[in-house]
């Protein structure tokens, strides 16, 4: 049972899923050591932050949790299911309208009729709701990065990596976009798990623990509040 394990137990949680990095390593071919034996593991579901200058591996690491790319060494272990959300959702958005993108992301296995709910199910949470027939082009950048959500919803990825996903937002649809991640990761059945990188401090605030990247480590969680002192 990996350490994390024990903690789901210690606390009574049902959820066996885990992420565990130990001493996890790695370069791009030919260039520098981009991480640099990382310990990382998430204590419980919530929203975790990431800060961390610019170079410092923070997406190179999400490209590792999410399977994209394959560690050099160290021990690597993710038994979520994941879904990686960018800063441009026109990076991810792919097909004309709301339904027919978020019907790419359903589980195959499902009924049509699971599906069809699911995907109202899923707009309804990120405040989508009767908007599956609007064409992409139509939706503003904040109801596209709502909707990128609602395709992580569909997809029942249970560990959303959001790699800088307000960057290009305004301040009130920045908002919209944490309120909807904090709510579905604090919410009492099935809270899901996210681990969000970010440049902007404000959004400490929201989150349930944060921690430092820099010279290819990650340091250990802390509060949101004790970050935010520590990098004024
Ligand atoms: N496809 C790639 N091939 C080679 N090197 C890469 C590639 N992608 C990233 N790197 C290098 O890996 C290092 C870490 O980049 P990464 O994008 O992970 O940083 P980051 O912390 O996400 O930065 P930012 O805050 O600017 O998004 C940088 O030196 C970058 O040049
Ligand atoms: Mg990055």
């Amino acid at each position: 049972m990996t350490s994390n394990q024990v903690t789901h137990k210690k606390h009574g949680l049902k959820a066996l899923n885990c992420l565990n990095l130990e001493k996890v390593s790695f370069s791009w071919p030919g260039g520098n050591k981009v991480l640099d034996q990382i310990d990382l593991s998430i204590p419980k579901p919530g929203l975790w932050m990431i800060v961390g200058r610019n170079g410092s591996g923070k997406s190179t690491l999400f490209r590792l949790i999410s399977g994209i790319l394959k560690v050099n060494s160290g021990k690597f272990y993710c038994s979520y299911k994941t879904a990686l959300m960018f800063q441009n959702p026109d990076h991810q958005l792919l097909l004309p309208s709301c339904r027919s993108d978020l019907l790419l992301s359903a589980p195959k296995n499902l009924s049509r009729n699971a599906v069809k709910e699911s995907i109202e199910s899923a707009l309804d949470q990120v405040g989508l709701s009767g908007m599956g027939a609007r064409p992409i082009h139509t939706l503003s950048g904040g109801q596209k990065q709502r909707l990128a959500l609602a395709s992580a919803l569909v997809s029942k990825a249970n560990l959303l990596l959001l790699d800088e996903p307000t960057a290009l937002l305004d301040p009130i649809s920045q908002t919209s976009i944490l309120e909807i991640v904090k709510r579905l990761s604090s919410r009492p059945r099935n809270p899901i798990t996210s681990l969000w990188i970010t440049h902007r401090i404000e959004e400490l605030d929201y989150c349930d623990g944060a921690a430092m990247m820099k010279s290819g480590r990650i340091d250990p969680w802390c509060s949101g509040l004790e970050l935010t002192h520590r990098l004024k």
